[in-house]
């Protein structure tokens, strides 16, 4: 078991990674002093662990559609019924969505009572779940309300892992790839568990520095605005997770045609999202107009194109890249049609998009 520390001025916490932390969770509650916890859960009852103090246990669905304002008002609602004090705690059990709306429903009620995190997707666990982003939806866009807020802690259990569709699976490699670029060490020969601990310790350190992603955190959207771009110009048939490998190679690329790299680094960028199983290549549907019109409304653009880029001092955030340098990479980018990138369909209800 890996137990990595993220250490705030104000609040620090443990994230545990590992087969079987979800065990821990009872010791967790009783360090954090909590008398009574509300466990929301994605997942079956036997997957959730014992809590060691009086609970209520929630139903919980993962995927966009549940989150969203009316379920956290739905979930304070239960927490007042049940009498839940802020001296309580909540916990969350499931993918990066569920981790996402439950901790915003935290950071609300009774102005934020403690909640602890139990991501079961991949992606929930090298990302979501670590370093405080909560957020719900609106019709207008994803994620347009949130507030950082803090777990008590973060049990990363392996097992949850093992009952994942592959695609799910990918969905988290596609940030473990893009780990590469922005610190991490080469990690593809690991096994899962040390990829897992790698990407979070690396995260960790990121937020410890820059906790409200006013500058260093932007480093963790590496392959994220062409990633978010494809995202919505597929209407999400590729998931986030592909989008980002995609948008890794295409920064690897666009950081070469800038000078920023030498050509063994851009070809690194392929080499490491190929040996994921993820895609390399744009969809052959997407035009590249269609591409930059939806990078230039990308949250880090302040008015130009802006990109996070590999480079001699390590991943930055470059504002203001030329349009027709942009235009030309992504036109010399491989493409493929859709359906041989994302060759088997996964249940909307079964993925995790979370993206904070
Ligand atoms: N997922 C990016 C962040 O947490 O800042």
């Amino acid at each position: 078991m890996a137990s990595i520390p993220l250490r705030l001025r104000d609040h620090s916490y443990d994230v545990l990674i590992g087969p079987g932390v979800r065990t821990s969770l009872a010791e967790v509650v009783g360090r954090l002093g909590a008398r009574r916890a509300v466990v929301v859960s994605a997942r079956p009852r036997e997957w959730v662990p014992d809590t060691g103090v009086e609970t209520l246990l929630l139903p919980a669905r993962d995927g966009e559609r549940d989150k969203t304002l009316t379920t956290v008002e739905a979930l304070c609602g239960e927490f007042v019924r049940f009498g839940l004090t802020r001296s309580d705690l909540v916990v969350s059990c499931g993918g990066g969505t569920t981790t996402d709306v439950v901790g915003l429903a935290a950071a609300l009620y009774h102005r934020g009572v403690t909640v602890v995190h139990l991501p079961t997707t991949l992606l929930a666990q090298v990302d979501a779940s670590v370093g405080g982003k909560t957020a719900v939806n609106l019709p207008a866009g994803k994620n347009l309300v949130g507030a950082y807020w803090q777990p008590g802690a973060v049990l990363c259990d392996t097992d949850y892992l093992s009952t994942l569709p592959r695609r799910e699976m990918l969905n988290g490699y596609g940030e473990i790839a893009r780990a590469h670029f922005i610190g991490a060490p080469d990690l593809r020969s690991l096994p899962l568990a040390d990829q897992i601990a790698a990407s979070v310790r690396l995260k960790a350190r990121i937020v410890e520095v820059d906790e409200r992603d006013s500058g260093l955190r932007h480093i963790l959207n590496y392959g994220h605005t062409l990633g978010h771009a494809l995202e919505r110009a597929t209407g999400f048939a590729l998931r986030h997770g592909e989008a980002v490998a995609i948008g890794t190679v295409f920064a690897g690329r666009l950081a070469g045609a800038l000078g920023r790299i030498d050509r063994a680094r851009v070809a690194e960028h392929q080499d490491v999202v190929r040996s994921y199983g993820l895609p390399a290549a744009l969809p052959a549907e997407t035009e590249s107009a269609t591409l930059i019109r939806l990078m230039r409304h990308d949250k880090k653009a302040i008015g130009g194109l802006a990109f996070v880029l590999d480079g001699p001092n390590g991943a930055e955030l470059v504002d203001d890249v030329p349009h027709e340098t942009v235009e030309h990479v992504l036109d010399g980018m491989p493409r493929m049609p859709l359906g041989e990138l994302v060759d088997e369909a996964v249940p909307a209800a079964t993925t995790d998009t979370a993206r904070p």
